[in-house]
């Protein structure tokens, strides 16, 4: 039930619309003084009259009813209450009826969303800087499914590029299928590197390597075994770590998969007027957008990056009739993406606005070692294994009798990990610190987590009973009810704005109103009719967390 049309839809205030007066409603700060309040300053002008008198009018002539029970002026607000037994009863019963659904809606049905992420490069470390666009995509995608969406994962492969024939080189010279079983992705990362040394000293590897890149694009058998070895062996890397996370995708199409698509294109661009060449290149002008041109086509005929996005955006619109195109990326990529969608729109694809880039801040680590360059890498596995190891310890030193110590702490370690991406605005850079991740006490997953260990408790010691009707609402328990019957919105917010931080912090909000209740009000020496709704109010808290860390991929352990 929205409250808010409810007091827009009865009050009346000459010259404004029900929905301005919606959008006046706030949260007062304390909720004893009320729960949705309206400022009545701005009304002073227009109405000729002190802001006080204008609540008081206000109040006196409306007309309670429909869950609201009280309209009083205080200070030139009126502040309103709801019913709270009432507002109890209604979000339980809910709660408990749609259980591993409560918060999931219809509202994206017959629309699909193609969500371009994680994008890993072909025989390139997977490294702490592809968490975000890995647990971000991930989220955004169950949290679209959840809301009816049909989303598309998308994993858009860097599988393209001279680099590969600078791997077959180095593979050629000092490589071995023995070396790289054994060392993955790590002796592939070797491999590369020992090239860029080599070929400082010796230029005519450079040639060498443009060479069997040229191979592979001839599909000369023995380059594209070797590129194929290359793919196979980053790929079964890299699904370890979307397994661990949770994460998965519906296409693998990565950039190899446009070079037969990218001529219609360049023939459309080239009859619409939109190429010009420029020292040698085929480039579409964007000086009047206040861009650098596009390169569409290098002197030498080959194709970049960005040729290889406008082909798969024109895939995807064709293959999917996709209602959005999400590509999360990092801020980085800003001007590349900028620049596609320009393109595209200049093409006259009226869908260009319907394409969006999700852009994100930059993860280092505590200590400043997060560095492609040469060597310094941190991989992804290594953060992930640590935070495991690193929960474990924490799990035997609290709970050394615990049962199955091991698979809690995967669950409370890849949790950290993954929250500790999700916790803050998508665009903000972050440092990435263990012990921050893995502080019980912090607003960290296992904290949330911990919570629901504890209300897992409760019930299991609490019985069968629950009563979603109250006979009387103490403030900590509303404060509890009224967040639990905020999510919905808050998951809708979440994916119109792209955030799926707000999940989180709803999460940490949710368990922090719980505990409160839970240290202030007791349960099970409660009686009768309070103590079986106190445990629909802990079940219903359970439920609700467990929802809304799913969403991010994050598990729940029933004991901790
Ligand atoms: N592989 C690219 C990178 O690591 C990201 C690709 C993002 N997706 C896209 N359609 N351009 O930077």
């Amino acid at each position: 039930m929205d409250y808010k049309k409810i007091i827009a839809s009865n009050l009346a205030v000459t010259g404004l619309s029900e929905e301005e007066l919606y959008n006046m409603l706030a949260l007062p700060p304390d909720t004893e003084m009320g729960d949705y309040a309206l400022p009545c300053f701005r009304l002073a002008k227009t109405l000729r009259k002190a802001p006080a008198l204008i609540a008081e009018e206000l109040a006196a002539n409306y007309p309670c009813g429909g869950g609201i029970v009280s309209a009083q002026a205080v200070n030139g607000y009126v502040n309103f209450k709801v019913d709270r037994k009432d507002l109890a009863a209604r979000t339980l019963e809910r709660i408990l009826a749609e259980r591993e659904r409560y918060g999931s809606s219809e509202e994206g049905k017959g629309k699909t969303v193609c969500i371009d992420y994680s994008s890993v490069n072909i025989a390139k470390p997977f490294h702490i800087g592809h968490l975000s666009t890995t647990v971000l995509g991930s989220a955004l995608y169950k949290l679209h499914k959840f809301l009816g969406y049909t989303p598309v994962g998308i994993n858009h492969l860097g599988d393209y590029g001279t680099q590969f024939g600078k791997l077959i080189s180095a593979y050629r010279r000092w490589g071995s299928r023995e070396m790289l079983e054994e060392g993955g992705l790590r002796a592939l990362n070797e491999l590369y590197v020992r090239f860029h040394e080599e070929a400082e000293k010796d230029e005519s590897l450079n040639d060498e390597a443009r060479g069997y890149f040229k191979k592979i694009e001839e599909h000369d058998p023995e380059a594209v075994e070797l590129f194929e070895l290359f793919k196979e062996l980053t790929l079964k890397e890299v699904s370890r770590i979307y397994d661990l996370l949770d994460v998965h995708f519906d296409s693998w199409a990565g950039e190899s998969f446009y070079n037969d698509k990218m001529q219609p294109v360049i023939d459309e661009l080239r009859e619409k007027g939109l190429l010009v060449e420029s020292e040698g290149a085929q480039v579409v002008d964007l000086s009047a957008y206040d861009m650098p041109p596009c390169i569409i086509l290098r002197s030498d005929g080959a194709s970049l990056y960005a040729t290889r996005d406008i082909a798969a955006a024109v895939y995807r619109k064709n293959t999917y009739d996709f209602y959005k195109c999400l590509y999360v990326v990092a801020y980085q990529q800003n001007l590349h993406f900028r620049q596609v969608f320009k393109v595209l729109e200049l093409m006259g694809k009226d869908w260009a606005k319907d394409l969006v880039h999700v852009a994100y801040g930059m993860v280092s680590l505590e200590d400043g070692s997060m560095s492609t360059r040469k060597g310094r890498v941190v991989y992804l596995k290594d953060v992930i294994d640590r935070c495991i190891e690193k929960a474990l310890a924490i799990i035997a030193e609290k709970n050394p009798s615990l049962e199955n110590k091991e698979e809690i702490a995967k669950t409370v370690g890849v949790g950290a990990v993954i929250f500790g991406a999700l916790y803050n605005n998508k665009i903000k850079d972050i440092t990435f610190s263990y012990d921050k991740v893995l502080n019980f006490e912090g607003e960290t997953s296992c904290y949330v987590q911990y919570t629901c260990a504890r209300a897992h408790s409760v019930l299991e010691k609490g019985g069968e009973e629950r009563i979603c009707q109250p006979d009387a609402v103490t403030p900590q328990e509303f404060e509890v009810v009224k967040k639990l019957a905020e999510f919905p919105d808050v998951l809708t917010n979440a994916l119109e704005k792209y955030e799926p931080c707000f999940v989180a912090r709803y999460c940490v909000d949710l368990a922090q109103l719980y505990n409160k209740f839970y240290f202030d009000c007791s349960i099970l020496n409660a009686e009768g009719q309070t103590r079986a709704f106190r445990l629909a109010l802990t079940e219903s808290v359970l439920i609700t967390l467990r929802n809304g860390l799913g969403l991010l991929g994050i598990g729940v352990p029933s004991k901790m």
